[in-house]
């Protein structure tokens, strides 16, 4: 019998589903509701596996409309997992106003939502991207936000909302900052699923810049459970950085991936134009999530080999994709690099 109730916005998404998945795989007590607008990287078959689950329930609609927050929020809820956000640099640049729409209006209603029905837990999941780039060492909670990219800085807004509201009226939140997340079911837009799904059609990928940007992968699963960790064993008003311990520069990386599929480096590597702004290294200091019990368990080299496996197998959920509206979109953003 489910005794705890949680309300995961966005949880079609990428992150969102695997928490969705992982959560009513592993906790038997839990019920779900997912608040997803099904904006373009909300899929359902993200969480065809558990949708029959009678502890699942869904709603359509966006975080940012108060009437479908409170819809989802039904008779109560124990807690609310925010994963709902646009979540895409080149997207950000291109369009940014849909970010603020989500990421710090959308914060701002579900907050809202949080004091009006006096819900015991409210955790915002973000990005080491709030940090900005770190050319040496790693970024602590302690420090600034110092965001750079219009993406970015909607989520520090996010962020500081969240933090805001702790202060002022004491409500009960937590704040995640992830680094670089891979895995199965990732829209492919984004660098791993782009580059994998480019590589398995026999296509070149784009390399921005010269390539030797850094950035720290962690596994979804692993990213997943620890959203869950500081959910249940997390102080409030804290923020807690979930790093993967994997730094890669971007070429490394796509060296791996063209290994992993069979492909040759000289045939498949375009170097293009660098994004605007383009953040360097980025690096967290993820000590305080590890005093508080949780560690990354997927390995790299594995993690990797075995979401190249997934998408491999799994024509059936990226190739619609591909072929869809994302197709205008990757015209609009990489035909004049
Ligand atoms: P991305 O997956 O967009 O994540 P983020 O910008 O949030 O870190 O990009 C990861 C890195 O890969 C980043 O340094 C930009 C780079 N990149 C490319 O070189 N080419 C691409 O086509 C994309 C999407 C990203």
């Amino acid at each position: 019998m489910a005794q705890r109730r949680w309300l995961v916005t966005g949880g079609l998404g990428f992150i969102g589903s695997a928490f969705v998945r992982l959560v009513l795989r592993e906790r038997d007590d839990v019920a779900v509701t997912v608040l997803d607008a099904l904006t373009y990287a909300g899929n359902p078959a993200n969480v065809a596996e558990v949708a029959g689950d009678p502890r699942y329930r869904f709603v359509q609609g966006d975080i940012a409309d108060a009437v479908r927050v409170d819809e989802a929020v039904g008779d109560g809820v124990d807690a609310i997992v925010n994963f709902a956000a646009e979540t895409h640099v080149d997207r950000s640049i291109l369009d940014p106003e849909a970010f603020i729409r989500t990421d710090v209006l959308g914060t701002h209603v579900l907050l809202e939502a949080v004091r009006r029905h006096g819900i015991a837990r409210y955790l915002q999941v973000s990005t080491d991207e709030v940090y900005g780039h770190v050319e040496s060492g790693v970024s602590t909670e302690a420090d600034p936000v110092c965001p750079r990219s219009p993406y970015a800085a909607s989520k520090a807004g996010g962020d500081l909302q969240v933090l805001a509201y702790h202060t002022t009226y004491e409500t009960p939140v937590l704040i995640t900052r992830g680094s670089n997340t891979y895995g199965p079911y990732q829209y492919p837009e984004k660098l791993i699923p782009l580059f994998v799904t480019n590589l398995l059609e026999g296509e070149q990928v784009p390399v921005y810049g010269d390539g030797l940007q850094v950035r720290d992968w962690l596994h979804v699963d692993d990213h997943a459970r620890g959203i869950a960790h500081v959910l249940e064993h997390g102080t409030p008003g804290h923020v807690y950085n979930l790093g993967g311990g994997n730094s890669r520069t971007n070429i490394e990386l796509t060296r791996e991936l063209i290994r992993l599929t069979g492909r040759s480096f000289d045939e498949s590597v375009r170097y293009v134009t660098d994004r605007p702004g383009h953040d360097r290294r980025y690096a967290l200091d993820a000590t305080k999530a590890r005093s508080l019990g949780w560690f990354p368990r997927v390995d790299f080299a594995n993690g990797l080999a075995d979401t190249v496996a997934w998408y491999r197998a799994r024509e059936d959920w990226w190739r619609p994709i591909k072929s869809g509206a994302f197709r205008d979109y990757y015209r609009r953003q990489y035909a004049l690099r």
